[in-house]
């Protein structure tokens, strides 16, 4: 075999191992750089020598061009349905049933959680995927193979040595509720309207045309069974056969148990409902099903569900109740949000007497009245969400609710950007609850992380004047806080040392903590990265912003906005005169300044380093970092996969360096 050749498989078989380490098992054994450097360089090969590209390389998992419709697919078996359980009694009469046919007094069942997600079928030919579907009405489905490639749990390639002929697996796509969250908190960003839980993103993730935007959604498939296959040498047991998909690399619920008899079934049930909650995706009920082949053959099916399973399903995580009144909280940025008040209903394990409106968009979406009837929903400890009003319930006409037109905190005018689905108060400075939540979040534990500083205490000193904002809680004193009510000396000297811990900290904390708007933990994290020190993030132009990962033109605007703005760079100094510190990044301007006077844009994918490092590197070596190519820039760094900024930079005729020739230049050996 060609040396290009046995490159390619050895950077393939690494990757995959790595990805089902981090996959499949949650355990990774690589680093998130060791991953993208290798999958950088397989991709580089690839491109290098098209003829030695696979299909089942992890490279083509990043969603191929649109479709312009789905295609229908006939599932082979039916996918079936189950009956449903209610109690133990309903197992016990599951149980009895049977036991009864096969002659027995007690079965072994398998017992795994019922993931509240979207069917998917993924057929497999000698190892090798080459259908996905969905369910569709049981028979007949649709092929959705360019969007199940995308999904990272989706093995393109069994890990089996003499794979069978066919092999159809069967699983559930859901979305983990923390990722959930997150992607439902991006759209609101974007003054999108959200998904309403966590099937129906996972549904309509699936039902993408464009397999690139199923790509960017958190979709994990989980194998529950094996359905057509060839000649495959399965396994005698449900059980068993989770073990053998498991090795062939698909992820499966680490949560099953078997049970000998119904009792034992049931008390599995009671296990998982009290872990619901703590379990990372939203489950409805657990499956029950016998374990042995041989019995699941002898007792069969009835119309469209087999007799040898049962959903024992839980309580329901959405329940009626009334909306009983609307307030409207005003938050750290000056977003103004609705706060439905309801009447309190026992859903999803604990009673809910409020609920989250998002924005005006979601109250005109909903068009929720107060008064009326809704379905509420609570799952996990994401907060709880309106999903419906039932707006054929009402008994009388019930008026539409109003935005406020004034702050209901400081009575300011409140004002709506076109583009953005927040209505905000603009009195930053000013409105009492803005510069309280803005405390809160200095203090929260991924800022500043001052424990035993918490809401009430901030409030109470935020009420009696004696703080007004992050800076004076460094110059309060041990009387002052001990003086306060209901706080004792003790407490008041762990506030105090608290405090005083805090001022050391990392720079990124610290970004974070200022509250910049759109500014999160990550692109804190970047922003420290790129620039090293926070005088160079202050100085930093818009086009400087631009450059750093995450950072668009609206939140550079933003970052620029806030270091400019004459009260912010007050706070930020009383702040660094009362003794906030950090280390700073090996990368503050130490360097010999070669690259002064010069103006540098990177692009393109880099071997040895990511472009915020590239960056770093630049600015260390005295010279000036820039997001986009002009007339202005003396330098274009481009790695491979470089587009319009390399154009740009031929047609003005600057100067372009790969990435060996920047670390030749600043006298950095490549690795
Ligand atoms: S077994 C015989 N196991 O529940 C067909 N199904 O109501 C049953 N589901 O559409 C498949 N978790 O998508 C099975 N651990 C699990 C499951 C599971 C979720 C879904 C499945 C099916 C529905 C049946």
């Amino acid at each position: 075999m060609r040396a290009i050749e046995q490159e390619i498989r050895e950077l393939v078989t690494k990757l995959d191992a790595w990805s089902l380490a981090y996959h499949r098992d949650d355990n990774p054994i690589a680093s998130d750089a060791e991953y993208d450097r290798a999958l950088r360089l397989l991709r580089e090969l690839e491109a290098e020598n098209p003829h030695l590209l696979s299909p089942t390389s992890p490279t083509q998992r990043v969603g191929d061009k649109p479709l312009s419709e789905f295609q229908s697919v006939v599932h082979k078996m039916p996918m079936l349905s189950l009956d449903n359980a209610f109690s133990g009694e309903d197992l016990k009469a599951f149980e009895e049933r049977n036991a009864a046919k096969l002659n027995l007094s007690k079965l072994a069942f398998c017992c795994e959680p019922k993931l509240d997600g979207v069917a998917l079928s993924l057929v497999y030919e000698k190892g090798i995927l080459v259908r996905a579907a969905s369910r569709g009405d049981g028979s007949v489905g649709e092929d959705i193979t360019h969007n199940a490639r995308t999904i990272a749990t989706v093995p393109l390639q069994l890990s089996i040595n003499q794979p069978p002929p066919v092999l159809e697996v069967r699983g559930e796509v859901v979305i983990p509720r923390a990722e959930f969250a997150k992607m439902n908190e991006r759209l609101i960003e974007r003054g999108e309207s959200v998904f309403q839980n966590p099937r129906n993103a996972a549904a309509g993730s699936l039902r993408q045309l464009d397999p690139r935007i199923t790509a960017k959604r958190p979709l994990v498939f989980m194998a529950y069974s094996v359905g057509y296959s060839e000649e495959a040498q399965l396994p005698e047991s449900h059980r068993e056969t989770l073990n053998y998909l498991n090795e062939l690399g698909f992820k499966t619920s680490d949560l099953i148990e078997l049970a000998e008899g119904w009792e034992a079934a049931e008390a599995y049930v009671a296990r998982i409902l009290e872990r619901r909650d703590a379990i990372g995706v939203d489950i409805d009920g657990v499956v029950v099903k016998i374990d042995s082949y041989d019995q699941q053959n002898a007792v069969g099916f009835v119309a469209r569900a087999p007799r040898w399973a049962i959903a024992r399903k839980f309580p329901a995580q959405e329940e009626v109740t009334r909306l009983i009144d609307v307030d409207f909280q005003v938050g750290r940025t000056g977003a103004v949000t609705p706060v439905a008040r309801l009447e309190p209903v026992f859903v999803g394990g604990v009673t809910v007497s409020n609920a989250t409106l998002h924005n005006a968009d979601e109250i005109a979406r909903l068009d929720v009245r107060v008064g009326d009837e809704v379905i509420v929903r609570r799952a996990g400890d994401v907060i709880p969400q309106i999903v419906r009003a039932l707006a054929d319930r009402r008994s009388e006409p019930l008026p539409k609710i109003m935005y406020p037109i004034h702050c209901p905190d400081c009575h300011s005018v409140l004002t709506r950007d076109l583009d953005e689905a927040a209505v905000r108060c603009e009195n930053a400075s000013g409105c009492p609850a803005q510069q309280k939540a803005a405390l809160e979040h200095f203090v929260s534990r991924k800022a500043m992380d001052i424990d035993g500083v918490g809401e009430k205490l901030l409030h109470q000193l935020f009420d009696a004047g004696l703080i007004k904002n992050a800076a004076d809680l460094y110059s309060l004193d041990l009387d002052t806080l001990a003086n306060l009510e209901r706080m004792g000396a003790k407490s008041a000297k762990k506030a105090l040392s608290a405090i005083d811990t805090s001022k050391k900290t990392e720079l990124p904390r610290f970004i974070y903590a200022l509250g910049i708007r759109e500014v999160g933990e990550a692109t804190a994290r970047n922003l420290s990265t790129y620039f090293g020190s926070l005088e160079l993030l202050s100085k930093a132009s818009r086009d400087a912003l631009e450059a750093v990962d995450d950072v668009g033109p609206v939140v550079a605007a933003r970052i620029h906005h806030f270091f400019n703005y004459e009260p912010n760079t007050v706070l930020v100094e009383r702040l660094l005169d009362a003794g906030l510190h950090w280390e700073s990044a090996s990368n503050d301007a130490t360097g010999d300044g070669i690259l002064s006077d010069q103006t540098w844009v990177v692009t393109g994918k880099l071997e040895s380093m990511s472009r915020d490092e590239a960056g770093s590197l630049i600015r260390r070596h005295g010279g000036q970092t820039a997001g986009s190519v002009s007339k202005k820039t003396d330098v274009l760094l481009a790695g491979p996969g470089a587009g319009s900024k390399l154009s740009k930079a031929q047609s003005l005729g600057i100067t372009i360096i790969d990435e060996a020739g920047f670390l030749a230049l600043i006298g950095e050996v490549p690795l």
